[in-house]
């Protein structure tokens, strides 16, 4: 059963990076009255000032407090988010980004590991799964407390565009995106579901004609959706937070909540690799307690998403 809300006042979340993703996502935490504490990190401490001080003044609106803190101010945190590093710009892959960010993870997971031991830490940074791997090896914490945003956020655009296609609500969608959070990941066409029925049958049911092609479209969309907001607007900021507050209320809620996020583990054959599966996720992080049951095509799907994954992995330890 998820705690009631009194229990989690004193709550502590701490975020690190204080760029668009790290100040919408301190926005979005303080309105939702999931922290009592809310401790912003960034090397640019003027910035984080600034995101402070306009954070503070929506404060009369919420219950936290808001404030600039140290990697020591981890301590106690019920979870520390990372989401500091270089964006992705127009033109580029998540995986371009990979060995800036991987050096950065150097320099600031082991601070906070050595801060906040019994965290659990959420890494949104991109490339989402590679760095969720670098984070466990740099924290040495066990891999149900390092979890990546991963396909979460896929998952909910996915459900936004099977959504707008059948004209049902998001929330009763049942369909995931899972893999890589990138170019490889893959939808699991296999096992959606609305009102309990496959969407072939949905459709046969509703009266509605069932098209192929127009299931796959979403899924492109899906995927190519980042890309998409980037050329617009040059970055993205309110899905992935949007995300990260819901892996906090799941965490704090001691929320049992199943999320398709990214953790390390082994996957279709490939050792030791950071992707995303359905994860139970709770008080002490993910867990991945009940395998997933895909077809032959998407179990090979997700393999390669794996190896494409791992293959980066491998590109930083040369
Ligand atoms: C996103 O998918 C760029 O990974 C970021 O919004």
């Amino acid at each position: 059963m998820p705690l009631p809300l009194k229990s989690i006042k004193g709550t502590k979340i701490a975020i690190v990076g204080a760029g668009s993703v790290g100040a919408t996502t301190a926005f979005a935490l303080l309105m939702s009255d999931l922290a009592a504490d809310i401790v912003i990190i960034d090397i640019d401490v003027h910035r984080a000032e600034g995101e402070v001080a306009d954070l503070n003044h929506a404060a009369h609106f919420a219950q936290a407090r808001v404030r600039v803190g140290t990697y020591a101010d981890c301590a106690g945190a019920a979870a520390v988010i990372i989401t500091a590093g270089v964006n992705q710009k127009h033109g580029q892959t998540r995986l371009d980004l990979l060995r800036t960010n991987h050096e950065l993870f150097e320099d600031i997971v082991p601070q906070i590991a050595i801060a906040a031991p019994d965290t659990v830490l959420i890494i949104a940074t991109n490339p989402c799964d590679v760095l969720t791997h670098s984070a466990k090896q740099l924290s040495r914490f066990p891999a149900s407390k390092v979890i990546g945003t991963g396909t979460f956020l896929d998952t909910n655009r996915f459900r936004h565009e099977l959504s707008k296609t059948y004209g049902v609500s998001p929330r009763n969608i049942h369909a995931i995106i899972i893999g890589e959070h990138g170019d490889s990941q893959l939808p699991v066409w296999s096992l959606a579901t609305i009102s309990g029925m496959r969407l072939k049958d949905y459709c046969v049911q509703a009266g509605i004609p069932y098209s192929h092609d127009e299931m796959e479209a979403c899924a492109v969309r899906t995927k190519q959706a980042a890309y998409e907001i980037i050329q617009r607007k040059g970055k993205t900021n309110y899905g992935v937070a949007s995300v990260l507050v819901s892996l906090v209320e799941a965490i704090v809620t001691d929320g049992d909540a199943i999320m398709t996020v990214s953790r390390v583990g082994d996957y279709v054959g490939v050792q030791d690799v950071a992707l995303s599966m359905p994860c139970k996720v709770n008080r002490d992080g993910a867990h991945q307690e009940v395998p997933l049951l895909l077809n032959e095509e998407e179990t090979e799907m997700l393999r390669q998403s794996a190896e494409e994954i791992k293959g980066a992995i491998l590109s930083i330890e040369k």
